[in-house]
């Protein structure tokens, strides 16, 4: 094996990944690529071995730099995106940017480097990481299996669909070794403080207010992102090639159990008398916001052997403790960026009563 091309390894997902693939085999070389946008982070980082990981800072949509480590690959994962929902709604083109174009871009220089005579080199594989969210939304009843149409609601959704429909036509078309794997919610070490749990556990320590959308009864299924990353190496070692894996925790929670659960854990484990739920505030709803995420994982179970390990009363209340072990971590991250996309963000919702 030559490497394998992690991009987006500075986010939340892709370092877990590179932290957890170079453990596992100690044999192995990665070479991460990310343009370090305010969700890429190098402290995620920290402590890779130096021998077998070599970072490069730039942009999946750069064909000429693409091109130029790909050809020393031998295999691409695919974790750069844009990967929020409330940014999309704000700044669609630039979700439609990296998750569309940056997708073809890596799929194109995929197939000239990988390509020759005819033929596909052996062994070289394309990982796309995507997202429960191209399926839409459920009502109360049913799952998501890999055949579920996809129906997308968000401008986030829908450029991953997007990316995930020029990925499966790159494996019916030039026959290209392409694995698409579509996950649940990931909570656990590194996630940037925007999306729901970080920016509960942020808020509350602050005891700043804690907006919940809507009537805060959307379900989510949540995964602990080492599970993730399990199920992730399963598919790139012995996933078919032009097929979709879906991957879950058969874990469904309301938002609002989510944001009480923390609460309830954070008092307990800090003893601050000013973390209560009198914190909670219900705020105008996400724009077409979907009900309810929930993942039939049997094929991944039954074909690739992969299942969650991590309960989640485990893996959030040791979520948790990293966030209060790491504070500086979060402070760091959090740029006047994040701070104005938090007031663009929330400032102008309406506010519900209290709960
Ligand atoms: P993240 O926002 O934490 O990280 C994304 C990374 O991509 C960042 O390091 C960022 O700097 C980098 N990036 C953004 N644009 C780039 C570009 N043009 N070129 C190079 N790098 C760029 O996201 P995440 O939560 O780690 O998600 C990673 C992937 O997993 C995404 O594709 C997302 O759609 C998918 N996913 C996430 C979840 C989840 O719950 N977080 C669930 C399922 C699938
Ligand atoms: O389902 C997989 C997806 O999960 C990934 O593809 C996305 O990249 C990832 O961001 C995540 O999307 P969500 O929109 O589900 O995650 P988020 O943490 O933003 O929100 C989770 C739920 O909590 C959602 O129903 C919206 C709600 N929410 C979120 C925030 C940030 C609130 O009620 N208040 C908030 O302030």
């Amino acid at each position: 094996m030559k490497a394998l091309l992690v991009t987006g390894v500075a986010g939340f997902i892709g370092s877990n990944f590179a932290r957890y693939y170079l453990e596992k085999y100690p044999g192995r070389r990665l070479i991460g690529l990310d343009a370090l946008t305010y969700a890429g982070n190098l402290e995620n980082l920290e402590g890779l071995p130096a021998d077998r990981f070599i970072f490069v800072k730039g942009d999946i949509t750069d064909a000429a730099l693409v091109g130029s480590l790909v050809r020393t690959c031998d295999g691409v994962i695919n974790f750069a995106a844009e990967s929020h929902v409330d940014r999309s709604i704000h700044d669609p083109l630039s979700f439609m940017r990296t998750n569309v174009l940056g997708t073809g871009t890596l799929l194109e220089a995929a197939r000239a480097c990988w390509r020759q005579g005819g033929r596909w080199q052996p062994g070289v594989r394309f990982l796309q990481v995507s997202t429960d969210e191209v399926y839409g939304s459920l009502g109360k009843e049913g799952m998501f299996t890999e055949e579920t149409p996809l129906d997308p609601h968000s401008p986030y959704s829908a450029s991953k669909a997007g990316a995930d429909l020029l990925a499966g036509a790159y494996h019916d078309t030039y026959g290209m070794p392409v694995v698409i794997t579509r996950c649940s919610n990931n909570y656990g070490p590194y996630q940037f403080p925007e999306k729901l749990i970080p920016l509960m556990i942020r808020n509350a320590l602050a005891h700043q207010p804690l907006p919940v959308y809507g009537d805060g009864r959307q379900v989510r299924d949540w995964l602990h992102v080492e599970d993730h990353c399990r199920a992730l190496d399963r598919a790139l070692e012995d996933g078919v090639a032009g097929e979709v894996y879906n991957i879950g925790g058969c874990n469904e929670r309301e938002n609002i159990g989510i944001v009480r659960l923390v609460l309830s854990i954070l008092e307990e484990e800090t003893g601050d008398p000013g973390i209560s739920p009198s914190l909670i505030r219900h705020v105008s709803d996400r724009p077409g916001h979907d009900r309810r995420y929930a993942i039939d994982a049997s094929k991944i179970r039954g074909e690739l052997g992969w299942q969650p390990g991590i309960p989640f009363d485990d893996g959030i209340r040791s979520t948790i403790r990293w966030y209060l072990d790491n504070r500086g971590w979060t402070e760091r991250v959090v740029s006047g960026e994040y701070l104005a996309f938090y007031e663009k963000n929330y400032g102008s919702r309406s506010k519900g009563p209290l709960t």
